[in-house]
């Protein structure tokens, strides 16, 4: 598709322009939604509770059933919030701006603590608690959860990235029987621009299981 691609006056993309969009897909798009699935499987093993709940999901995804699909979305969404795995995303003011008392000149970089703002115990009560159920059914606001960032340069993939990580983790979740740990959390450790377990997330699965799911793509992501 993309060598395909033409603009309105049949012109196409150079090598260099091919390059730059592979790039974007692959350091964009792959190491962010694999990192927020290794968080989300760390956060599964040490919540035995919400692990049998997101297994029972999944079985449901598996069958059809949308509510199974909204709580796998649910374990997405607060993952991304209790564990965002970008933390930074700048703006570069092209105006002078008032925020909160500070007057900043233009040429100023700004960018948001999505981390403190994720863990703000007034926006999300008892923060810290990894909890999937505050996301069933909620509306979230872009300036409280934004682990995709946000306004015109918000995260091209999110969507599709929501949906990547319920189809990846019914999957998961539907064919390997995971072992839950009390092991510590795993401390978030810097990589390049974005937040990894320090360990990798390393789970324990006890068994395969033989029963495999149909994969059914299911309803398209609401990432919001
Ligand atoms: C859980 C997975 C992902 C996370 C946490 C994530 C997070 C982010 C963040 C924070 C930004 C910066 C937004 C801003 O400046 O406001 C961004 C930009 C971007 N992301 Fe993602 N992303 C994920 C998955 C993906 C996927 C799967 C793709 C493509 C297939 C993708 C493509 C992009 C692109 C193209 C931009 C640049 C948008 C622009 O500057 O206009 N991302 N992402």
């Amino acid at each position: 598709m993309l060598l395909r691609a033409a603009d309105q006056d049949g012109r196409r993309m150079t090598d260099a322009e091919l390059r730059d969009q592979l790039m974007t897909l692959l350091v964009a798009g792959h190491d962010t939604t694999a990192t927020g699935l290794s968080w989300a499987l760390e956060r599964l093993t040490r919540h035995p509770e919400i692990l049998t709940k997101a297994v029972q999901a999944a079985q449901a995804s598996a069958a059809g059933d949308p509510e199974g699909d909204d709580y796998l979305d649910a374990v997405a969404k607060e993952t991304l919030r209790n564990r965002p795995v970008v933390f930074d995303v700048g703006r570069i003011l092209t105006r002078p701006v008032e925020i909160a008392g500070y007057r900043l000149p233009a040429g100023v970089l700004v960018a948001p603590g999505v981390g403190l703002v994720h863990s703000d115990d007034r926006i999300y009560p008892d923060a810290q608690r990894f909890d999937p159920d505050r996301m069933v059914g909620a509306t979230l606001s872009p300036t409280t959860w934004l682990p995709f960032g946000g306004g015109a340069r918000r995260c091209l993939g999110a969507t599709f990235a929501m949906a990547e990580m319920r189809v990846v983790l019914r999957e998961v979740l539907c064919r390997v029987e995971l072992v839950a740990t009390d092991a510590p959390a795993e401390r978030q450790k810097v990589k390049h621009v974005i937040l990894i377990p320090h360990r990798g997330a390393r789970i324990t699965l006890a068994r395969h299981l033989t029963a495999r799911p149909t994969a059914a793509v299911g309803r398209s992501g609401s990432a919001q």
